[in-house]
This record gives structure tokens, C-alpha cells and sequence, in this order.
């Protein structure tokens, strides 16, 4: 279940730079830090990059620097030599590949030409490439290009990988589960039946006995206390025909939504990967210690078969539903719209809606970044709408966007083509 088509065309470096750039950046605009603290310096480049279509930031000091990385991650950042008082350019360089929230994030260090000591020292310390002094703008522009398109590799790798043995665990352990589960629920029906039969053959014999009972039966009786086991038993049957009933549910639910059971490309009906994926998800919309259960409600269209990369799919309804959830924490009466649409009979739109807080404009401009996130450190990954993005954009040729704004909450759209191709 590999979704990527990693896009990582090296031979492409050789073309025109300043073209490529803007070509990627006219899909996302990527951010660079420069850390610099000759103002020369720093003029130059600011303007090269943001003409060029980047989203460019600046600090004058590594310690600024540092600091700045707390609230935003940019994609690159491009370091240069900074003279004392504070931290040089190899320990702010140090630094941040000590941290595990930035250690991921490209350092390109900016040295004169024949500074050859201090080129190897950055690169043992953890830069990627060094851009040499004077800047050739098009150099400056192809190697930042280059290291841009290898971390989008890199991202989209780990985390295919991750997403396909996720998808191969859940499918075995769904497979494992399936028949016993079966087994216990076929069993049970025969178990009630059989029980019953015994319990009237008792009530036959005790009938048809005379008044004397051995007092062995008698003690028996009181002792085990039948007439409450007889109630008990049918309850007992019930649950336990309901748990296996829930469990044989979730099991079909994992199968369908990871689909690995089935060809990659194939008709499905999306509802049912819906509603699959909020079976899944239902222990996380019931009553919290912070909020009441959530209200979810379907307003479903009629849709045709679509073509699709059904388990791929599921795993954005995943991605979307979950951050519904996580959005209506402490919300009083916390709700989550679905609805489907037809679009003249050729594209679908799904649209997931929620009553939470919203985004801001500043925010929604970057929740489609790989690794953005505002959720606490170990919660968020930053990677769920960024791997949306990817499937309904990169593989099925759709759009997902988002339209929110603070205290009117969030709806996202999936709009994708009834047929591939
Ligand atoms: N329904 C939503 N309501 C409010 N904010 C949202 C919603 N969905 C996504 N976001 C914002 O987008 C960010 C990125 O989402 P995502 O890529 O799924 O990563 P994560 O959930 O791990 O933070 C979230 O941290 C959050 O700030
Ligand atoms: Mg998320």
C-alpha cells in the first residue's frame, strides 16, 4: 500500500533554477530561515529568495535564531559565519540537530570559497551543503531547490512506510481476529439453544417428580440458587452476543479500512469507508471528562461507485475526523457534519465540518506543511493533513482545502473525480 509517487527528479537540477523554484513554489511556498548577522548579507539574500517566491525569515544571532525555531519550523535554513558576543554558526548549527523537533530540518551553511576547514566541520556537524561567498543567485537558488525536494522525499517515504505496515498490521491482525470471532458468535446461538433445552429438562423432571426430594438435590438447589441463574443466563447469552456482534463490526471495519484485501484501484462505495472509519473512531466521540459525546451527523448524497485508492482514502477520512475530534475539546455541544455531493456526475466532494474553535488565517496557511502542528509535543505529528494533501491531490487528482475562520469552526473539502482515468 505505497501511496507515494516521490517526485524526486535530480536530473532536473541541471534545468533552469530560478524556473523550477517557482514552479514548486507555486504548489507551496516554502519557508527559509536565513541566520546572518551581517545586514549586507542578509539584504542580498532576502531579496534574491523572496523574489524567487519563498516565505523568508530572518535573525541576526544564532540565539535568535533558536528561539524563532520554538514557534516555526521553516523547510530550509541557510546559516552563515557570525562573529562574537553569542553563539557561533557551529554551535547554533549543534543545536539544532540536538533537537528533535528541528534536527530533520536542512542547514546549509554559507562559507567563503576557500574556506575548506570549516566546510568539512559544518557538514560533520549535520549541515547538508554549503553555498560559497559571493552568492551566484542561481546557485544559491538550485542547491536550496535541491535539498527542498530531497526533505519532501524524505518525508513522504517515512511516512508511506509507516502508513503501509500500519495498513499491514491492522489487515493481519483483522484476519487473526476474524475467525475466532466468528467461531464464538456461530457458537453462542448454539450454546443458548442447548442451555435452554437442559433448563427445560430439569423443569420436566422436577414436575414430574414425586414429593420427595433427596436432600443432596435440595441442598444443591438452594445452594446454587437456580432461579437467579436462570434469569442471569439469558442476560449473560445477550452480552455476550452483543460484544461479539460489536467485535465482529470493528473487525469488518479494520478489513474495509485498510482494504488491503482488495486490488489497489478499484469502484468503492466511499460512504461505507465513512462509516468504517468513524466505527473505528467511536470510542473517541463518546462522553469526556471536558465535553459531551459528539453529535455526528450524515447528510449523505447518492454517489456513484468511485474510483479510487479506497484504504488511501480511508486513511484521510481518518486524518480528517481525527483533528475534528481533537478540535472540539471543551466544546459544549461538540458536533461533526459529513456530507456527501455529486458534482455533475463526475467528481464527489466529502466535506467534514466541525463546531470547534476555527482556524486563523495565519494558521491555515500552513496546515497543509509537512510537520505543522499546534497540538502539544507528542500528540501531533503535523503529518495528517500534509499526507491528505498528498493522497487526494498527488494520487487522485483532487483538491482538498479548508474553509474556517476563529469561533465559526472548520470544514474541510475532499473533492475527487468519479474515475481515474
Ligand atoms: N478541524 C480542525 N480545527 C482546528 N484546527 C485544525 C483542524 N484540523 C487541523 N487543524 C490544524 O491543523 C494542524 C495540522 O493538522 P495535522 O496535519 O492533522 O497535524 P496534527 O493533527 O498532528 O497537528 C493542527 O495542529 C491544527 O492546528
Ligand atoms: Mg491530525
Amino acid at each position: 500500500m505505497v501511496w507515494v509517487t516521490v517526485e524526486l527528479t535530480l536530473s532536473n537540477t541541471i534545468g533552469n533554477p530560478i524556473e523550477r523554484v517557482k514552479n514548486m513554489e507555486k504548489a507551496q511556498k516554502s519557508s527559509i530561515l536565513i541566520v546572518d548577522d551581517n545586514p549586507m548579507n542578509l539584504k542580498v539574500l532576502f531579496e534574491v529568495l523572496d523574489r524567487a517566491g519563498f516565505k523568508v525569515s530572518v535573525a541576526k544571532s544564532g540565539e535568535s535564531a533558536i528561539r524563532r525555531l520554538e514557534n516555526t519550523l521553516p523547510d530550509v535554513i541557510l546559516l552563515d559565519v557570525m562573529m562574537p558576543p553569542g553563539i557561533d554558526e557551529f554551535e547554533t548549527c549543534r543545536r539544532m540537530k540536538e533537537d528533535v523537533k528541528t534536527k530533520e530540518i536542512p542547514v546549509i551553511f554559507m562559507t567563503a570559497l576557500a574556506d575548506v576547514k570549516n566546510k568539512v566541520k559544518g557538514l560533520e556537524i549535520g549541515a547538508v551543503d554549503y553555498i560559497t561567498k559571493p552568492f551566484q543567485n542561481e546557485e544559491v537558488l538550485a542547491r536550496i531547490s535541491t535539498h527542498l525536494q530531497l526533505r519532501k522525499a524524505q518525508v513522504q517515504l517515512v511516512h508511506s512506510e509507516k502508513m503501509s505496515s500500519l495498513g499491514q498490521l491492522v489487515a493481519g491482525v483483522a484476519h487473526e481476529i476474524n475467525n475466532p470471532v466468528n467461531f464464538i458468535h456461530g457458537n453462542l446461538f448454539h450454546a443458548r439453544q442447548y442451555t435452554q433445552q437442559l433448563l427445560d429438562l430439569l423443569e420436566l423432571l422436577y414436575a414430574n417428580q414425586s414429593n420427595y426430594m433427596a436432600p443432596e438435590i435440595q441442598d444443591m438447589i438452594e445452594e446454587i440458587d437456580i432461579n437467579f441463574i436462570i434469569k442471569d443466563l439469558q442476560k449473560l447469552f445477550n452480552s455476550m452476543q452483543i460484544g461479539t456482534k460489536r467485535i465482529r463490526e470493528i473487525v469488518q471495519s479494520l478489513r474495509k479500512f485498510s482494504r488491503l484485501d482488495e486490488a489497489e484501484l478499484k469502484a468503492v462505495d466511499l460512504q461505507e469507508g465513512l462509516d468504517s472509519t468513524l466505527m473505528l473512531l467511536e470510542s473517541r466521540l463518546q462522553v469526556m471528562p471536558d465535553r459531551a459525546a459528539i453529535q455526528v451527523v450524515k447528510e449523505y448524497g447518492k454517489l456513484p461507485l468511485v474510483e479510487c485508492y479506497a484504504g488511501e482514502l480511508n486513511q484521510v477520512f481518518m486524518n480528517l475526523l481525527a483533528n475534528a475530534i481533537d478540535a472540539l475539546a471543551n466544546i459544549p455541544s461538540p458536533q461533526i457534519i459529513i456530507r456527501t455531493l455529486l458534482i455533475k456526475d463526475e467528481r464527489v466532494q466529502i466535506s467534514i465540518a466541525d463546531n470547534g474553535p476555527g482556524i486563523s488565517e495565519s494558521v491555515q496557511k500552513q496546515i497543509f506543511d509537512p510537520f505543522f502542528t499546534t497540538k502539544p509535543v507528542g500528540s501531533g505529528t503535523g503529518l495528517g493533513l500534509s499526507t491528505s494533501y498528498q493522497i487526494v491531490v498527488g494520487r487522485h487528482g483532487g483538491k482538498l482545502s479548508c474553509i474556517s475562520a476563529p469561533g465559526k469552526g472548520a470544514e474541510f473539502f475532499i473533492e475527487i473525480p468519479v474515475r481515474l482515468w
